[in-house]
């Protein structure tokens, strides 16, 4: 365990955001140690790793967008020094789907062919095309296409399917593959992480000092405490259990089938009377279908009705989804704040600071939380760190 006094930076949690938060902080020559009872097996084991600020925005969550899009324009170095640091080797020659200034990081299958969101009904389709003005307005690159165009892209699709949005500069990557690396690559700097569940923060007078580990789980089986002279919060869902923070659970039920060949060759997103889904296709040949939002406290059970409605609405959009082999069903919680932004930044308290609250968009936007933790953002992105002050709740 660290000696207070080394200057440690102490990480709770070992999910997208804890590890990308660790492992830039190492980078730059910073000790740190990580707490997590299981890393890498929290929200980001149920993540889609979508990382598509255009086709997810809504009419309420412009700054939202601001803060994917500067950190979807981060991910491409990210993952390649990533896939460096971790010692993966990097698939030769660049595949035919890696899109402009992407570099093709298969081993993470980081791909950027953008988004196609479709409309099933007539419904769908007036709802999609308010969202299309929306999104011109604010300038966005987005393509409107018929239902026939959408087929000509995705010949998977449903005769049915009315129309679509394609919004080409999504992009995605399999968080899985990103937490294996994010590991590898603490490993390699020789950073620990310790298993076990941090119970309480420790205080020194009104200075948070490190972490109390819960006895049962921690490695030595008697509890015990990591030390350090900052702690930084990025428990995601599990945050509101160690601080005064605005953070709940939000669940999502996700499903991998499992396909011979790939069904589809980008992302797509739709709605059928109402009812979102997405469809995510994985190098290896699997379909990420997700995924459910639910308000059910820190519930992670896979039910009927949540795969039942997945399939109901990912079937009328692909009808072949259902010869697909089930591979996995899981459901995680999303830490989800009351205005949909994360909390980055010192919380208030000395020696406390918050890297959480990031909702549905962990995966998409760690990059950026670790940029802004480091206090590495140019001048032009300097007032995104606002947006996402924890001060903004006291
Ligand atoms: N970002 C996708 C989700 O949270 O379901």
């Amino acid at each position: 365990m660290p000696a207070k006094g080394a200057h440690v930076d102490v990480i709770v949690g070992g999910g997208v955001v804890g590890l990308s938060v660790a492992w830039r902080m190492a980078r730059s020559g910073r000790p740190v140690t990580v707490v997590d009872p299981a890393p890498g097996r929290g929200a980001s084991y149920a993540a889609a790793g979508m990382l598509a600020p255009v086709s997810e925005v809504t009419f309420t969550e412009a700054p939202l967008l601001r803060l994917g899009v500067a950190s979807l324009r981060r991910w491409p170095a990210f993952a390649a020094e990533l896939a460096a640091d971790a010692g993966l080797t990097p698939d030769a020659p660049p595949g035919q789907n890696a899109g402009p200034g992407f570099a093709d990081v298969r081993a993470l299958d980081l791909r950027a062919d953008g988004t196609l969101d479709v409309a099933f009904g007539a419904d769908d389709l007036e709802a999609l095309g308010e969202l299309a003005a929306y999104m011109e307005k604010l300038g966005l690159p987005v393509e409107r296409l018929t239902g026939r165009e959408c087929r000509r892209l995705e010949p998977m699709l449903a005769p049915s399917v009315r129309g679509g949005l394609l919004a080409p500069g999504d992009a995605w990557v399999d968080p899985r593959r990103v937490t294996a690396a994010l590991l590898s690559a603490l490993e390699r700097r020789g950073v620990p992480v310790v298993r076990a569940r941090a119970s309480e923060l420790l205080r020194d007078g009104d200075r948070v000092s490190g972490v109390r580990l819960a006895p049962p789980e921690s490695e030595d089986g008697t509890g015990g405490e990591v030390r350090g002279d900052r702690v930084v919060l990025a428990a995601g869902a599990w945050s509101s259990g160690l601080a005064e923070v605005p953070v709940r659970p939000v669940k999502g039920q996700i499903m991998r089938l499992r396909s011979p060949q790939p069904l589809l060759s980008r992302c797509v997103r739709g709605a059928v009377h109402g009812s979102s889904v997405y469809l995510v296709p994985r190098g290896d040949g699997e379909l990420v279908v997700g995924a459910t939002q639910e308000e059910m406290g820190f519930d992670t059970k896979v039910t009927a009705g949540g795969l039942y409605e997945l399939l109901r609405d990912a079937r009328e959009l692909v009808p072949g989804v259902t010869e697909l082999e089930v591979a996995d069903v899981v459901a995680g919680l999303r830490p989800g704040t009351p205005d949909n932004l994360p909390l980055i930044g010192p919380s208030g308290t000395p020696g406390l600071v918050y890297a959480t609250g990031h909702h549905r968009g962990g995966v998409l936007l760690a990059p950026l939380t670790t940029a802004m933790l480091l206090g590495d953002l140019p001048g032009e992105e300097s007032e995104l760190a606002a947006l996402c002050a924890p001060g903004r709740f006291s």
